[in-house]
Order: structure tokens, then C-alpha cells, then sequence
């Protein structure tokens, strides 16, 4: 276990501009607040439009595992009266959620640790298991946020395949685990397939496992549960298992946006990862909406029957289609349509936006949402897959532009487009109010797929802020365009 190097020593593995550079990259996934708009260069970026603006652009959205209900009315209530407490710093480290959350787990505060969502807290255990010398261990496909951070600080990755069932596979985890491991994470249930480990099996993993090794079991889908075999790892933090449990108030909750998330775990490992977070992280409005959120239990309740109705109704039609799914514990689930990319791009074009990859090309992924959405989902994807039965898709379309999605994680757009004949292409940006930012082709393409990532910046080079953007492409006498929204 590391501990934070003192002030002035370097921190091996990790430049300061690597460190700056990854920090950083925090503005190009839209987590820092763009500039008020009157203190931008003319012309740059005009309009930023506001969440209420944005609010009708996030329907179809089934691709982020959110809450489609919105966050706790109490959680929203309780954000709203911390505003007048705006001009005070809050509290440094969360104590008043972590006290709630000490009653609620029955650990100690000093076992908890509260964070700007669980991507900080899983930045912080990366900070203080991963070393260069060694490597962690993380099943595939999974969460890959964790040993992404890992890989950034120097530890070498290794990576144990999933079971026939797309759960996670202990033996396979446990080969993995060398005298050089210093840390090994699953998520239960495995995002993006779904699957769920059983309290027992995860307990004798653990302690069949060498002493030096630091567990972290990221239960950021805990609530969605439903099998009964199922128990949190809380419990092997009570027993004193050296464990770190990650939850989030991203799902359940509905405070994604809001940034809030928290680990439970051994006192000595969370004292390590402790030691490497900043103060005052966590906002009071997240804060304050996180402790009356834990106390909506309707809410939770109204989100979990949701996420269910919503699975089965899905799960029923597919049946029906004759389509494979993965049985799923969370928010979310996989299903084979057999071209996965092809799918998820057509998806896109009827405004649908679901996830595809992680090595797997057959499937999709689909978060939960509303039954509106889910029943547009499955029309959607039965006129698809009807078309693609009729050989219809494909480069013989004359043009399709791809419904794109935004991707904060990457920073950047990507516009993918099919032509059926090669000829003159125009691919324009615009402004919510139609002006033109940026000309990103304009010129002669070949017939076939294309994909191109707009940096977000405008003719001049400012990058434009979060909102709704559009993009038109002119190939030939077909024009179309799109919506796409910049988080
Ligand atoms: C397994 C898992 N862990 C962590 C996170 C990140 O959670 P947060 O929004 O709290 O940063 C996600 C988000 O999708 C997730 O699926």
C-alpha cells in the first residue's frame, strides 16, 4: 500500500505533466464549467445552453446507466435549500454524510471516505495501491476506469476473462494474482454484462487471497439487486477483510450529474486512499442532497420497480425476436444483435443512444429508462434489424449520417458517416442558433464509412462550451442533420 509521498518528492512513475495533462483532461470532458459567455472572445462560442435547455435532449439517452426518474424529489429539495449556504466552504471531508454513512454501514467515519462521484474515489485507490513495480488485477470486460488509472501510474495491467456467463471468474482473477500485485478490483454486478457474485464465493476469495494484496469490490449497482444469493461486501469490511467497497450516487439516487460517491472499507486502506484526496471535493448541494437521497426510500423503491418493469418488458420482446440477452442484476443489459456497431449507429439516427464494445462486437449495451423509451427501443430496433434482414443496410443506404453520441470520457466527438458513392462532401458544425462553427470536410470522399472526431474547438480554435450543437452533411443532393449534445 502506498502512502501520499511527502511534499516536494517526486511521486514515482508520474510526471508533473503527465499528472497535469490527465487532470486537465478534465476540461475537454466537460467537468469544468465552461466561462460565463460575455467573458468569451467574440464569435467564439455564443449561447451555452443550460441544463433546463438541455432537458428534452436527454430523451433516448439509454446509454450512461442513469436514473430515468430524475433525481429523489427530497435530494432535489434538500440542494435547494443549501443554496443560501453557497458563500461558506462546506464540510472539509464530507463529515456529515460519512457520519450518516457510519451509522447506516455500522462501521466507523474513519472507515469511509466520500468523493466527487466513485470515478474520484477509484482515482484515490489507484493513487494509493497502484505501483509501478507491480501490477493489478481486473476481470475483461469490466469497469475500466479503474485499472485505466493503474495503467496512467505505471502498475502493469492484468486482465482474467469472464465466465461463460459473463460473471466475473474468481479462478480466473485468483491466476492472475503474483507476488508483484499489490491490488485487485471487480465490480459487482459486472458492468457492462451484468451478472452477479454471490457474498460467500467473494468472502473465501478473499481470504484465499495473499496477504499483500488490497481488494476493492465496486458495488456501484448494489440497490438493482435481486438475487437472493447476493449480499453486499460491506459485510467483509465488518469482519475486518482488508476490502474497499465503492458505491455511487450516480444510479439509484439520480444525482449523476450532481457528482457524489463514497467507499467503505478496512481502516488502514482507507486511511491510504485518504491520504492522497484534496479537501472539500465533495460539494455542499452534493452533499446535502446525498444524505436526504439515502433517506428516499420511496424513491429508491419507484427507481427499482422502473428498472425492472423495464428489463422484463424488454427482456419478453427479445424473447420474442429470438435474440440473446444477458441476464442482468443492474440498470443495464447486453443483448447480441449480431452487429453491434451497425445497431447501436442506426440506433443512434432514431435519436436511441445506447453503448457497444468492450471486445464484445455482437452486443449493445441498454441502459434502462422509461417504458416510453424502452417501447421505442424495441420498435426501433425490430425496424432495424427487419431492414438489415432484407439486406438493406449497409453502403447501398445513399447516406447515412451517424446519430452520434457525446462522450465526456473521451473529450472529443466522433462523426461517423457512410457513403454510397464517392463524390463532394460537406460536414459543417453549427450552433444551437445555426451558426456555423466549424467546417470539418469539405471536398471529395470515397464511397465507404468514415468516422472523424471534432476537438470541440471552433474556427478560431476556442473550444466551445457544453450544450446542443448540430452537424450537416452535404453529400451529392442528400443534406441531413443532426443533433448532438457536448457534456
Ligand atoms: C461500475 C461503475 N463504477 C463507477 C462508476 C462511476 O460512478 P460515478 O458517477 O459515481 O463517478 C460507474 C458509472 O457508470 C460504474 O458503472
Amino acid at each position: 500500500m502506498k502512502q501520499r509521498n511527502p511534499p516536494g518528492r517526486n511521486c514515482p512513475g508520474l510526471s508533473r505533466r503527465a499528472f497535469l495533462g490527465a487532470t486537465l483532461g478534465g476540461a475537454a470532458l466537460g467537468l469544468i464549467p465552461p466561462a460565463p459567455a460575455a467573458a468569451r472572445p467574440s464569435g467564439a462560442s455564443g449561447h451555452l445552453a443550460t441544463a433546463g435547455e438541455l432537458f428534452r435532449d436527454y430523451t433516448g439517452r439509454l446509454c450512461y446507466n442513469e436514473n430515468p426518474l430524475g433525481p429523489s424529489p427530497l435530494a432535489m429539495t434538500a440542494m435547494a435549500d443549501s443554496i443560501p449556504m453557497g458563500h461558506r466552504y462546506t464540510d472539509w471531508y464530507a463529515e456529515s454524510l460519512r457520519s450518516d454513512l457510519a451509522t447506516l454501514h455500522s462501521v466507523g467515519s474513519n472507515q469511509i471516505i466520500a468523493g466527487c462521484g466513485a470515478t474520484e474515489i477509484l482515482r484515490l485507490c489507484a493513487l494509493a495501491f497502484a505501483d509501478p513495480a507491480g501490477n493489478v488485477v481486473s476481470p475483461y470486460p469490466s469497469y475500466s476506469q479503474f485499472p485505466s488509472d493503474a495503467g496512467f501510474l505505471g502498475a502493469s495491467v492484468r486482465y482474467a476473462d469472464l465466465d461463460a456467463n459473463y460473471a466475473v471468474d474468481l479462478s480466473a482473477m485468483a491466476a492472475q494474482v503474483d507476488a508483484n500485485t499489490t491490488v485487485l478490483i471487480l465490480t459487482n454486478p459486472n458492468n457492462p454484462t451484468g451478472p452477479v457474485l454471490g457474498a460467500s464465493e467473494i468472502s473465501a476469495f478473499i481470504d484465499a487471497l495473499p496477504a499483500h494484496v488490497a481488494v476493492i469490490i465496486d458495488e456501484a449497482y448494489h440497490e438493482y439487486i435481486q438475487d437472493a444469493g447476493y449480499a453486499s461486501a460491506m459485510e467483509d469490511v465488518r469482519q475486518g477483510r482488508k476490502v474497499v467497497v465503492i458505491r455511487t450516487f450516480s444510479k439509484v439516487f439520480g444525482l449523476a450529474g450532481v457528482r457524489i460517491g463514497y467507499a467503505v472499507g478496512h481502516q488502514d486502506l482507507i486511511s491510504a486512499v485518504r491520504s492522497w484526496q484534496t479537501y472539500g471535493t465533495v460539494s455542499r448541494p452534493a452533499m446535502d442532497a446525498a444524505r436526504a437521497a439515502l433517506g428516499d426510500s420511496q424513491h429508491i423503491t419507484d427507481t427499482v420497480t422502473l428498472c425492472n418493469q423495464a428489463k422484463q418488458y424488454c427482456f419478453d420482446e427479445l424473447d420474442l425476436m429470438g435474440l440473446d440477452y444477458i441476464p442482468s442484476e443492474t440498470n443495464f443489459f447486453m443483448v447480441d444483435v449480431d452487429n453491434g456497431a451497425w445497431v447501436r449507429s442506426e440506433l443512434a439516427n432514431a435519436g436511441i443512444l445506447v453503448r457497444q464494445g468492450w471486445g464484445m462486437p455482437q452486443h449493445i449495451r441498454v441502459s434502462t429508462g422509461t417504458m416510453q423509451e424502452m417501447e421505442d427501443f424495441i420498435t426501433e430496433l425490430q425496424n432495424i434489424l427487419a431492414a438489415m434482414a432484407r439486406g438493406e443496410p449497409g453502403l447501398p443506404r445513399i447516406t447515412s449520417l451517424d446519430g452520434n453520441q457525446p462522450n465526456p470520457f473521451r473529450g472529443a466527438t466522433s462523426i461517423g458517416f457512410g457513403l454510397a458513392h464517392s463524390g463532394r462532401v460537406r460536414l459543417e458544425v453549427f450552433s444551437i442558433e445555426g451558426r456555423r462553427l466549424r467546417t470539418l470536410i469539405d471536398g471529395p470522399v470515397e464511397a465507404g464509412r468514415h468516422t472523424l472526431r471534432w476537438d470541440g474547438r471552433d474556427t478560431q480554435g476556442h473550444p466551445v462550451g457544453a450544450g446542443s450543437y448540430f452537424y450537416r452533411l452535404i453529400a451529392g443532393d442528400v443534406r441531413e442533420t443532426r443533433r448532438m449534445i457536448r457534456l
